[in-house]
């Protein structure tokens, strides 16, 4: 006899709170602290098991390697957070309180971390003088040039060496180089790991990869092959380049959209258009212009949202991914000011039970403070996690160091605060003026505009750096799913079970019982 698989949490919790609202009656919902995730039989032997895979999808094409994704603060993630968390096999969404400029400049920064093989290698002419390849380094940041004739033939190689050996600015490259002939290459279809070996056997910085023409392909470079060592799990695209999303905003669309075409040109893996209240005709608007426009080839993420009403509105308009969360946040105070929200596992389970079948992915944003809360958001219909506090204070997040005393801080301050939204104000002013970023994070005045801000503002004690966090996370992760024999994060959702706890029953998980 055929026994019915009975339908996952997201799916059974979305349809009793329906029945209720249907009803006229105030369903109860649920957030982590109200449950626990009950333990399976399992055939999973330790947390560490090479059968666990973390494989986590962002939306379209995209995936990561941990269902971790830092959140689009200001006070969270810019390029130095968003090149570690990818790094560390997560992902980062670089802010919109930035220019549009500056946004996509940090873009490309990330992007350029690392990659196979420089596939647009840095390249000049043989009658191109050192004074010229000198002002191109400064311009590229390049520590060499490829000599090619204008057929992509390799003529040599000129690097920092060749430059010093002459004083006299006007000698043309093709004096200095390396002749091809002398020149270590390899062939198209070569590894990073075997260019590594050959460029470690003979004590070379960088090879050449030639085409069976003889045509310059790109570059190996040390550089990238003991980052790929180094980091061995990073999140990276079909180029080892690192992968980045960012986020848009709606209130100028055309502006916005502008912003978005500099994104894409930086190399953004995906695009999330946040805003607070993503049920809007706003969203609607931006989402329905991004998704037709065929100019911006990446997946488009929309949201916040909380209902399965929401979930279809955004599905129908072009959404890749949704995400999830009205008011969950350490620095959230929508729920306080405006009254509004949905706890957060019911967020999730409503918006799931929509997007699941129509293969659109969840993103959990927010309310998440410990790793067991990730294994629950996953279990409510979750695909990934968006984390702001549990990062807040991290060596990587933007922002000045604040001393008092012996005590080190740095700020977590809501999108929607005072301080942040300031901060935003001045974007523009700081990089032009200074150039010095980090004066954004200086002390802000009061602004008297907002009469009731909608984000807090936290000193938060310095943490170390974000490897630490990372691991907290993954390592609880692990644990959660040997505990429900899941394997895959997709099988969380599937095998997940929940009890809902008393107050008596919290009380217990934090040894409070006498
Ligand atoms: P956690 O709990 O990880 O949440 O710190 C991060 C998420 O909080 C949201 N966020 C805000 N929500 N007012 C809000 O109501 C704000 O000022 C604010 N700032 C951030 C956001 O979704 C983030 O990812």
């Amino acid at each position: 006899m055929l026994i019915k698989e009975a339908k996952p949490f997201y799916f059974r919790h979305a349809r009793y709170l329906q029945k209720q609202l249907k009803m006229g009656l105030p369903p109860v919902g649920l957030t982590f602290e109200d449950v626990l995730v009950l333990p399976k039989h399992s055939n999973i032997p330790s947390r560490k098991d090479d059968s666990l895979n973390l494989k986590s999808h962002i939306a379209g094409d995209v995936y990561t390697n941990l269902p971790i994704i830092t959140a689009n603060m200001d006070t969270i993630t810019e390029w130095q957070m968003s090149q570690e968390i990818a790094l560390l096999g997560g992902v980062g969404v670089i802010h919109r309180y930035l220019t549009s400029e500056e946004q996509a400049r940090q873009v490309k920064i990330v992007k350029d971390k690392t990659r196979t093989f420089q596939d647009q290698p840095f390249s000049v002419h043989p009658d191109t003088t050192v004074r010229d390849m000198r002002n191109l380094k400064k311009k590229q940041k390049t520590g060499y040039f490829l000599v090619q004739d204008t057929d992509n033939n390799l003529l040599g190689i000129i690097t920092d060496r060749d430059l010093d050996s002459t004083d006299d600015d006007s000698t043309q490259g093709h004096l200095i180089m390396t002749p091809s002939d002398r020149l270590i290459t390899v062939p198209e279809g070569t590894t990073l790991e075997e260019a590594e070996k050959v460029m470690k056997i003979k004590r070379i910085q960088k090879v050449p990869v030639l085409s069976s023409e003889g045509r310059v392909v790109g570059v190996f470079t040390q550089k990238d092959a003991q980052i790929a060592r180094k980091f061995p799990n990073a999140s990276k695209d079909n180029k080892g380049k690192l992968i980045v999303g960012a986020a848009v905003g709606v209130k100028d669309i055309e502006a916005e959209v502008e912003r978005t075409y500099k994104l894409v040109e930086a190399g953004v893996d995906f695009i999330i258009i946040d805003i607070a209240h993503g049920d809007s005709e706003n969203m609607m608007k931006m989402l329905r212009r991004l998704a037709k426009d065929r100019n911006i080839n990446v997946p488009i993420i929309a949201g916040n949202i909380a209902t399965g009403e929401a979930a279809k509105v955004l599905i129908g308009e072009g959404a890749d991914g949704l995400k999830v969360g009205i008011g969950p946040g350490w620095a959230c105070d929508t729920r306080i000011v405006a009254g509004v929200g949905r706890a957060q596992i019911s967020a999730i389970a409503s918006v799931a039970a929509v997007a699941v079948s129509n293969k659109i992915t969840v993103i959990a944003d927010g309310g998440m403070r410990n790793p067991g809360d990730l294994v629950k958001a996953l279990i409510a219909g979750a695909d990934i996690g968006m984390f702001g506090g549990m990062f807040a204070g991290t060596l990587e997040t933007p922002g000045k160091l604040i001393t008092k005393g012996k005590k080190k801080f740095k700020r977590y301050d809501g999108m929607a605060s005072n301080s942040a939204r300031i901060r935003a104000r001045n974007s523009h002013q700081i990089i032009q003026t200074s150039g010095i970023y980090e004066d954004r994070y200086s002390d802000t005045e009061v602004d008297a505009e907002q009469d009731a801000p909608e984000g807090r503002e936290k000193e938060v004690p310095l943490r170390g750096p974000v490897r630490e966090v990372v691991v907290y996370l993954e390592g609880g992760l692990r644990s959660g799913m040997s505990y429900i024999n899941a394997h895959t994060i997709s099988e969380i959702r599937k095998k997940g079970t929940f009890e809902r706890i008393t107050q008596a029953g919290a009380n217990e998980q934090y040894g409070e019982v006498s």
